[in-house]
């Protein structure tokens, strides 16, 4: 127990600096804003957080029935129920302050019976489960109050505009070439991964490239203005339906006032520049743009391979610029902005790794559940914080999901070398 100590202490810092994060992410909100639910999978920001903190009251300090747990479990069926996720909009009580005092409570029993104390190490893995928890939901924050924001004719402002952004961008045509053969993805360390992550395992692939930067919102609005979004042979068949079904023109958030491409971000209304990377499409939108520009996507395992190594670095939640930027091309053979800016669809099925098995008890509700339809993303994004993001990292939405900071990255088949 007594080598338990140092990591516990260090625990005890991230604690209190996540869960504080979590209410920061709410401070420039009022409680009519914490309130509104825009939709059915977004949630109202007091719901998220009453929701991380019934969390921790469930997972850490082992108290599944408490009086507050029918509203704020989320899905987990087998601790006995929960509301109506399209209803969570209707829960005026308890109030945000309420909720707010619950988060006091619970944060001080979890330092009282757990951090200050002598704990099991499956204990600080459910903490350190809860802190991961808590920074998907800080993404998912940003992520529904821009929607929600998005409704309101005022075009209401979360964040200060950020500075200008970079200069300079990499050419369209560059790419990183890869040999393929037999590598491994997965996470294999002894560090934190969620169990979708592990194990370890090999792959076989064939020679790749991928795209040295995920496409710009110039690039994109070329697509669109080429008919893009009325040009069916692009399209995948269930793309091309929700094309037709839901009016698609062109990604979530742009809007054309005469002439000119607006875009709605968490800083208000502005000019679409063309220079940053795409954002708010569906992997049905990527998957449409990569064939008409003679590309694809990548496989999550091509990916991966590319961006093992590289540092965990870019535009994420703490820079608060709260949107994609272009970035200062550094001129190497690197790709950039691998991680921030933009969750980048792959073009893999969200599935189980082989010889993964899910933990045991309600927490293997966590993510193996979720193993079907659904779409990988990788890489991270502006609303992601950076502590969150990793190379082995596996984020998943349905394929028409457009309201996550979701852009792409071109990948292409190599001959050579065969
Ligand atoms: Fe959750």
């Amino acid at each position: 127990m007594q080598d338990l100590l140092p990591a516990a202490t260090g625990l005890r810092a991230r604690f209190d600096r996540i869960r504080q994060a979590t209410v920061d992410f709410a401070a420039p909100l009022s409680p009519e804003d914490c309130q509104a639910q825009s939709m059915t999978e977004a949630s109202p920001v007091k719901w998220h957080l009453a929701h991380t903190t019934w969390f921790f009251e469930t997972f850490v300090l082992g108290r599944p029935k408490g009086p507050l747990a029918f509203l704020f479990n989320s899905y987990y069926e087998s601790l006995g129920g929960h509301a109506d996720r399209a209803r969570r909009g209707l829960l005026t009580r308890p109030s945000l302050r309420e909720v707010l005092e619950y988060r006091r409570r619970i944060d001080e029993e979890v330092v009282a019976k757990v951090l200050n104390a002598e704990t099991s190490d499956e204990t600080i893995g459910r903490v350190e489960l809860g802190l991961q928890h808590e920074q998907q939901h800080q993404e998912l924050i940003l992520t529904d109050v821009k929607h929600l924001f998005s409704l309101n004719p005022l075009h209401p402002s979360y964040a200060p505009a950020p500075a200008s952004d970079g200069a300079a961008v990499a050419a369209r045509d560059g790419w990183v070439d890869h040999p393929g053969g037999l590598v491994e993805i997965g996470s294999g360390g002894p560090g934190f991964a969620f169990d979708n992550e592990r194990p370890r395992h090999r792959r076989h692939l064939e020679p790749f490239r991928l795209a040295r930067r995920p496409v710009s919102a110039g690039d994109f609005l070329e697509f669109v203005e080429d008919g893009g979004y009325r040009r069916p042979e692009l399209w995948l068949s269930d793309g091309w339906e929700a094309v037709r079904r839901e009016g698609w023109q062109a990604p979530l958030y742009w809007d054309r006032e005469g002439g000119d491409w607006q875009l709605f971000t968490l800083s208000g209304r502005r000019t679409l520049h063309l220079r940053e990377p795409v954002c708010h499409v569906s992997y049905y939108e990527a998957d449409a743009f990569a064939r008409w520009a003679g590309a694809r996507l990548p496989g999550e395992d091509e990916w991966e391979v590319v961006a093992e190594g590289s540092p965990v670095e870019g535009n994420f939640a703490e820079s608060r610029r709260f949107h994609p930027s272009a970035a200062v091309d550094p001129g190497t053979a690197r790709p950039i902005q691998l991680f921030g800016d933009v969750w980048e669809w792959t073009r893999s099925p969200y599935a189980a790794y082989p010889g993964y098995r899910p933990p045991s008890g309600a927490v293997g509700e966590y993510n193996a559940k979720f193993m079907v339809n659904q779409i990988v993303l990788r890489g991270g994004s502006c609303a992601t914080p950076q502590t969150h993001a990793r190379a082995t990292y596996r984020n998943f939405f349905p394929p028409y999901a457009r309201w996550l900071f979701a852009g792409l990255r071109l990948a292409a088949d190599r001959d050579e070398g065969r």
